[in-house]
């Protein structure tokens, strides 16, 4: 069921017709209780559905009353009753507790409607709940055709077409996601801040809070620049250097063939195919071969990316460049990391015969990793020894 631009779908009748239709709708469940019936074309009145898959009892029972076959089912822009999602998904859920728990006998649902997510991940027309939701014996316990109307009605109410729980994002090299679908596609397509992104949710993390970090990134000035980015996954930050730095080109490396998949469809949706090079596979072995082409690396890959720092500085232009340092660092030892990390790269230059002096920049702090774990990206400058 499309939530999108050509509208929510409604069963429009006859006003004279309207009240038992409407209690036809609801008596079969098919009604949708967050979306008021509207007005439609002088003296029709559209109910909102949940499902436009009629049982053929339901069918023959609505044609007994309009004594008209089920076609006039349209799709018309809505505006969702002024309750916040949070309270639709609890109503949703209390309602079909309460008509399935009464049969089964089952405990109070009243501590189940309190444990329900506070919060969830929105990628386009999917809705990811923290990993863990829906766990409980409860949920379980009821057979796949309840479950899967309950989450019609969830993917309903908080007007998408897919639901799924994330995972947490599994501890391997390429980070993958571990996200379950619990109805219709992990495929997502979306425009974050003017910019389109497409992948498959469940098998590459998409870190939406690293929002800020996007939008810093993007507004740096880059214009002239060519940049590598040492692990690109899906274009998190490749497309904002692109479209919004207004980077030259940028040097795409990446390993994971469903991250690649996305940052190819991605580059093609945002019309910048031609102004970025995936290298595919390890960039251990890709980036040898990008020896001093660079302006600028990012280097955004977590704990640390810091197996990549010498080669992203070999990859780094004779006149030096811009260095991004991704990493996760406990709060308290951030200035020690800091001044550690210049060292470092200091070392590696001058091992590497480079001739750069390192300089640290700014240092930003994305977001808590975990308590007392901070995601920053240091950003630093390299320069030849003379400048
Ligand atoms: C964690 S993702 C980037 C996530 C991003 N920071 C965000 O905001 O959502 C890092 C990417 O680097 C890729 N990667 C990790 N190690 C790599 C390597 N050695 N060579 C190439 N790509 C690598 C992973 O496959 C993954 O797509």
């Amino acid at each position: 069921m499309n939530h999108g631009d050509n509208g929510h779908p409604f069963l429009a009748v006859h006003r004279l017709q309207g009240e038992r239709i409407h209690a036809l709708l609801k008596s079969n469940n098919v009604l949708h209780s967050h979306i008021s019936p509207v007005e439609h074309e002088g003296d029709f009145i559209a109910f909102p559905l949940l499902d436009v898959d009629f049982s053929a009892s339901l069918k023959n029972d609505i044609s007994a009353i309009t004594n008209l076959p089920v076609h006039v089912i349209k799709r018309i822009p809505h505006v969702m009753d002024e309750v916040d999602p949070h309270t639709r998904l609890q109503s949703v859920v209390k309602d079909w507790l309460t008509r399935l728990v009464s049969q089964k006998q089952s405990p109070e649902i009243q501590p189940f409607i309190d444990a329900l997510p506070k919060k969830w991940e929105r990628l386009g027309e999917l809705v990811l709940f923290p990993s863990g939701s829906f766990s409980q014996e409860i949920w379980t316990a009821f057979s796949s055709e309840d479950r899967s109307e309950l989450w019609r009605d969830i993917a309903s109410v908080l007007n998408v077409t897919s639901i799924g729980i994330q995972s947490p994002v599994a501890n391997d090299a390429v980070r993958s996601s571990q996200a379950t679908v619990l109805r219709g596609t992990s495929l997502v397509k979306f425009i974050d801040h003017g910019i389109h992104y497409e992948f498959d949710a469940a098998k590459v993390m998409f870190s939406s809070g690293n929002v800020t970090e996007r939008r810093r990134i993007g507004a740096m000035d880059m214009s002239g620049e060519t940049v590598v980015d040492a692990f690109a996954g899906v274009g998190y930050y490749s497309f904002p250097m692109l479209i919004k730095a207004g980077a030259t080109h940028v040097h795409a490396c990446e390993m994971n063939p469903p991250s690649i998949d996305g940052l190819v469809r991605g580059a093609e949706a945002n019309g910048i195919e031609d102004r970025i090079t995936v290298h595919q596979g390890n960039n251990q072995e890709s980036l040898p071969k990008l020896k001093r082409i660079a302006d600028r690396c990012h280097l955004g890959l977590l704990p640390s990316s810091e197996a990549a720092w010498g080669l992203c500085l070999q990859a780094l232009k004779s006149e030096g460049g811009w260095l991004h340092v991704h990493m996760n660092v406990k709060e308290e030892e951030i200035s020690d990391w800091k001044r550690k990390t210049i060292e470092q790269f200091q070392s590696l230059s001058d091992r590497m015969e480079l001739g750069f002096t390192i300089r640290g920049d700014h240092l930003e702090r994305v977001k808590w990793y975990a308590p007392y774990v901070r995601h920053v990206v240091y950003d630093i400058e390299c320069r030849p020894e003379r400048s």
